[in-house]
């Protein structure tokens, strides 16, 4: 009952555009992040530009920040310092729905709801038929590819 909620879903007069992200270019700036106050630094000041279209591989020993890293992306943890840009929108002046519903994450151990692919898929009913199929048209030739 004593934890601050988080951020605000949605900030009416700082929506961003239906189709950010442009390109997803990612930029941390001096990026400092702690998970409980009087506590030590996760990410001491991360500076770093990930360039839109890019596979980008993260590596370091356990414990070293990547899912921390990631989770900033989503503010899953909101930085001490610093701040995220994504192609130019700082991350942390929009609502958390916006950010997160224009994000996707696949996740180290993927999770299957019971039911069909179409629903797994389209779990809140919000995409066509037409757009699933192609979606999972994709999938299947990632998968394959
Ligand atoms: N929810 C949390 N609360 C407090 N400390 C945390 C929390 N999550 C991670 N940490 C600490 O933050 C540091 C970075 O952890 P993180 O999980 O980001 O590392 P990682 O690089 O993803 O490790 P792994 O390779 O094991 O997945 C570690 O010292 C970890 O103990
Ligand atoms: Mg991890």
């Amino acid at each position: 009952m004593h934890i601050q909620s988080e951020a605000p879903e949605i900030i009416e007069g700082n929506r961003p555009p239906a189709n950010w992200p442009f390109v997803g270019k990612v930029e941390m700036k001096d990026l400092k992040i702690r998970y409980c106050p009087n506590t030590s630094l996760v990410l001491r000041g991360i500076r770093c530009t990930f360039e839109g279209g890019y596979t980008v591989g993260i590596v370091g020993r356990t414990g070293s920040g990547k899912s921390t890293l990631i989770s900033a992306l989503f503010r899953l943890v909101e930085p001490t310092e610093g701040a995220i840009f994504i192609d130019d929108l700082t991350i942390s002046t929009v609502g958390i729905h916006d950010l997160r519903s224009h994000l996707a994450i696949i996740p180290q151990d993927p999770m299957l709801f019971g039911g069909s692919i179409r629903y797994n898929l389209n779990p809140l009913s919000e995409h066509s038929d037409h757009d699933i199929r192609e979606a999972n048209q994709m999938l299947i030739t990632l998968l394959i590819g």
